[in-house]
């Protein structure tokens, strides 16, 4: 049998990273990491307790006690707080703009990171946006994945429809933008490609078209093959 790898994909907001890594997890049997889903569970504690942003000391504690789990059901992975599945409710407008917020605290950034660490390994392909430079450097394959702001923007705004949450389309490209400016700008671990990522540029692109493109650079890279 093939070495199991552990597979990293980074890039903004609606670039496809979640579809694209629960395909590609899926085909190569192996586990889905959704770090991003990490962070959301943090911010939407954070927002029940009336904890801000600024509240280091607070928010620490929160990430100490907090339990973040995932599972499985036929609808696919379902991600857990404290016990409670909170998969729709961590996925609101509002909680993506608290989480690139939290995000940015350092506090925040060390419990995750750890957390996301103890994750993953072998047979395991990791979505986020520090994946490749921060949390897995070791990956044995890394992906960069991007699409035009105008797609990322649309394709959030479908996936929120689709979920029941009414939004407008030039409000979402709006906060979709805001929230890269933001991820790719702060001070920890920002949003970047690493130097041994393969870019992808999804654009006009299936989520099958771009699983067919991973999986063709992992067998060159990883194994190899021609
Ligand atoms: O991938 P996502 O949209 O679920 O991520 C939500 C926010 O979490 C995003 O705006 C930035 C932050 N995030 C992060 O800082 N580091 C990660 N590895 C994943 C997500």
């Amino acid at each position: 049998m093939e070495k199991r790898l552990l597979i990293v994909i980074d890039g903004p907001a609606g670039a496809g990273k979640s579809t694209v890594a629960r395909m590609l997890a899926k085909k190569l049997r192996y586990r889905y990491l959704d770090t991003g889903a990490t962070y959301r569970v943090v911010a939407l504690k954070a927002k029940e307790r009336g904890i801000t942003p600024e509240m280091t000391a607070e928010l620490d504690r929160l990430c100490a006690e907090i339990e973040i789990g995932f599972g499985d059901n036929e609808e696919g992975q379902r991600v857990h707080m404290d016990g409670k599945d909170v998969t729709e409710a961590i996925r609101t407008p509002e909680i993506s703009m608290l989480t690139s917020r939290i995000s940015q605290e350092r506090v925040v950034r060390e419990a995750l990171v750890d957390l996301q660490r103890r994750l993953g390994g072998p047979g395991v392909v990791a979505e986020g946006r520090d994946m490749g430079m921060v949390v897995f450097p070791e990956a044995e394959v890394k992906f960069y994945l991007d699409a035009n702001p105008q797609e990322r923007g649309t394709r959030r705004y479908k996936e929120l429809l689709d979920r029941g949450i009414p939004v407008i389309l030039s409000r979402v490209i709006e906060d979709t933008n805001r929230r890269d400016r933001a991820d790719q700008n702060r001070e920890i671990a920002p949003l970047q490609m690493a130097p041994d990522a393969i870019p992808i540029d999804s654009t006009g692109l299936t989520p099958a078209e771009v699983v067919e493109r991973m999986i063709t650079e992992i067998e060159q890279r990883a194994y190899g093959k021609r």
